[in-house]
């Protein structure tokens, strides 16, 4: 653990998007899964996995009933006395999200988590080897698992006979070089303050674009070190990927399912 070292860690955990892709009419992180909000299994697996001094939750601004649940979670797991928790409102876009809950990151802090709520399943170990980077020197760290698509780019085209709008292959990246990435991506508390201050003079088009904190990080020349990631930390966004987490969390895959 990070406090082994006498570094210390905040976990944020962003959670204020619509969900519209999801098409429940309500939050993503109030969806409920295995019977709780999504949200609950997020937090449960932070706390279970133990390095966090501080935990921030992004919530969508004016939701009272995810603020009261983040107060349900803090008081089920024993808050106070050893991590300090926070609740902040989201803003319009995930970078926004992250920099509200970083403005409120605790002096003392050294590192920093950034977590998806969306990825309510991820197992402590995938925490475990993004801190564990972190305390060998990366300045930034995310969990990623290898492709098995093959993935293309594509630009807007048009069919040669008829003139119909599609998109045609502008190029094919080696799949072996192709990592697909996930959530909690750790940071040195500094560099993902310096990656997000520069995020703050990028265009509107630019910003739109940003889709994890390790782009920001990216951007101002900073090396970002890869970990495993999981296949449990998968990112629930459609209705397939609720249906496949209900099934990890409760069905016939569950004990057969012996990924870290
Ligand atoms: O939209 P996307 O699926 O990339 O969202 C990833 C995570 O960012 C989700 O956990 C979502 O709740 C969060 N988010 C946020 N604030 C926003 C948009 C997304 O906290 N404005």
């Amino acid at each position: 653990m990070i406090e082994e070292t006498g570094a210390r860690c905040a976990v944020i955990i962003v959670a204020a998007g619509s969900g519209q892709r999801l098409g429940h009419g309500m939050p993503k992180a109030r969806v409920p899964l295995g019977g709780a909000p999504m949200l609950a299994h997020a937090v449960r697996g932070v706390v279970n996995a133990g390095l966090a001094s501080q935990i921030c939750i992004a919530v969508p601004a004016g939701d009272e009933e995810l603020v009261e649940l983040c107060h349900q979670l803090a008081e089920e797991s024993g808050a106070g006395r050893e991590v300090r928790w926070d609740v902040v409102d989201g803003g319009a876009d995930r970078a926004a999200s992250v920099r509200t809950a970083l403005a409120v990151v605790m002096p003392g802090i050294s590192s920093v988590l950034v977590h998806d709520a969306a990825r309510p399943l991820t197992p402590a170990g995938v925490f475990d080897r993004v801190a564990a980077a972190l305390r060998d020197g990366a300045k930034a760290v995310v969990p990623a698992l290898a492709v098995v698509d093959t993935i293309k780019s594509v630009v807007p085209a048009e069919l040669p006979a008829t003139g119909a709008g599609v998109e045609k292959v502008a190029g094919t990246p080696a799949r072996n070089r192709l990592r697909a990435v996930q959530t909690p991506q750790g940071f040195q508390l500094e560099t993902l303050r310096r990656a997000h201050a520069h995020a703050g003079t990028l265009d509107a088009d630019a910003a739109a674009g940003i889709t994890d904190d390790a782009m920001l990080v990216e951007a101002i020349g900073e090396d970002v070190y890869v970990v495993q990631g999981s296949t449990h930390s998968l990112k629930i966004t459609t209705p397939m990927d609720l249906l496949l987490a209900e099934a990890m969390l409760q069905g016939p895959l569950r004990p057969r399912w012996v990924e870290g």
